[in-house]
């Protein structure tokens, strides 16, 4: 009797093992196949244990310092992955040819610098996060000949250019963050390709100029930031064709002078859709176009009473959109 229960129990204990296996320190959500370990000492990808099936799975806080195509393979339905604030510091090539379902990978926060040809291909990936790390070069060959990514972010890196061929291998984007890098140009026919583009998030980079023809494709665009950079002249034609923007962000530059028509394109801004503070104006007779289109599209400009007058001395630290007529002939003459 006795040994009859042991043997019962014993039997239970292993379907129930095999049947909800989870790995070591993680969760296992197995009717959502979902697996979470969070925060645990981990150091190596918890392949053992992982069920089959499981199509969501979030490692993050853990001392795990590589990933690999191999660790992958144990999942083969998984559809996203997400791993914030690991250590990793290298993938394998060819990472995602084991799960073909996958189109969410989260690497948020890890210590990524250089990756491997092909890490991305293999995978219909739409969703890529690789913020937060060390890259200073952003390939085109990680990513396969026409990708279907939607989704890219790149902010908080080292970049400090993007190769003319990187867009290329992804024309479905419809959303890209390359802000807190070290961005000092963008190659005049990098962004030709993102004519799907809708978000493109430019802050807190070194950008110095923008050509003209930067945006000549992009006609998508609903969202451009450009804050905190060091923008100090754009040329008049730099928005043509962006006539879906609804959000503009040009604050915190060295801009001196808004262009006659640089802001005529802009028919959809939304209501304080438009940033422009914080740049040293100079208020002479060519801010006349600027503080004529203020006064017209008040409503459509955020904080619109603090863009104000750098220069001259005299009309220093006033409000364009408060200058009068008497004001802007002050500006014309020499000082
Ligand atoms: C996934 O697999 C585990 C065991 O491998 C099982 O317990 C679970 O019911 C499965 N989930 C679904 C939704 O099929
Ligand atoms: C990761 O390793 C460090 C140093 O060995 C340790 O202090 C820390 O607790 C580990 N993190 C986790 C989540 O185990
Ligand atoms: C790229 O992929 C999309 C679908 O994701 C497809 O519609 C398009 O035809 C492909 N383009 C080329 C050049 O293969
Ligand atoms: C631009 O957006 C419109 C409206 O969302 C959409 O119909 C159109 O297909 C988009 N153009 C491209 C090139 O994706
Ligand atoms: C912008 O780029 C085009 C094409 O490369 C070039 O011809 C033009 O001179 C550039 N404009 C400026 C202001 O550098
Ligand atoms: C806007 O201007 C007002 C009046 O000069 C000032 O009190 C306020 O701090 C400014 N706001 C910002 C966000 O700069």
């Amino acid at each position: 009797m006795k040994f009859c229960c042991v043997a019962v129990f014993l039997l239970l204990a292993f379907f129930w093992h095999s049947t909800v296996s989870c790995p070591a320190l993680c969760k296992c959500f197995p009717r959502r196949m979902e697996v979470v370990c969070n925060e645990v000492p981990l150091t190596e990808y918890p392949t053992e244990g992982l069920a089959e099936n499981t199509t969501m799975l979030t490692i993050q806080l853990t001392n795990i310092t590589s990933i690999s195509e191999h660790h992958l393979k144990a999942t083969p339905f998984l559809q996203e992955l997400h791993m914030y604030g690991n250590h990793l510091e290298s993938l394998s090539s060819h990472l995602l040819r084991g799960v073909p379902q996958l189109h969410t990978l989260d690497l948020t926060g890890n210590k990524l610098r250089d990756l491997p040809v092909d890490a991305f291909s293999d995978a219909p990936l739409q969703n890529l996060v690789l913020k937060n790390n060390q890259i200073k070069r952003a390939d085109a060959k990680w990513f396969p000949k026409n990708s279907s990514l939607t989704w890219l972010d790149l902010s908080g890196n080292h970049l400090t250019e993007i190769s003319v061929g990187l867009f290329q291998r992804l024309p479905q984007l419809k959303n890209l963050d390359l802000s807190n890098n070290g961005l000092e140009k963008i190659s005049v026919n990098s962004l030709d390709p993102l004519t799907k583009l809708e978000r493109l998030n430019l802050q807190d980079n070194k950008l110095e100029t923008l050509n003209e023809s930067v945006f000549q494709y992009t006609h998508n665009l609903t969202s451009l930031f450009l804050t905190r950079n060091k923008l100090t002249k754009l040329s008049q034609n730099l928005f043509q064709g962006l006539t879906r923007l609804t959000h503009l962000s040009l604050d915190n530059n060295q801009l001196s002078h808004i262009p006659k028509g640089l802001l005529d394109p802009l028919s959809s801004l939304e209501d304080d859709g438009l940033d422009l503070t914080v740049n040293p104006l100079l208020c002479d007779r060519e801010v006349e176009y600027l503080w004529r289109w203020l006064q017209k599209k008040k409503k459509k400009v955020f904080l619109a009473d603090n863009i104000t007058c750098a220069l001259p001395e005299s009309l220093a630290g006033r409000s364009v959109i408060s200058l009068t007529e008497n004001d802007l002939n002050i500006g014309s003459q020499p000082f």
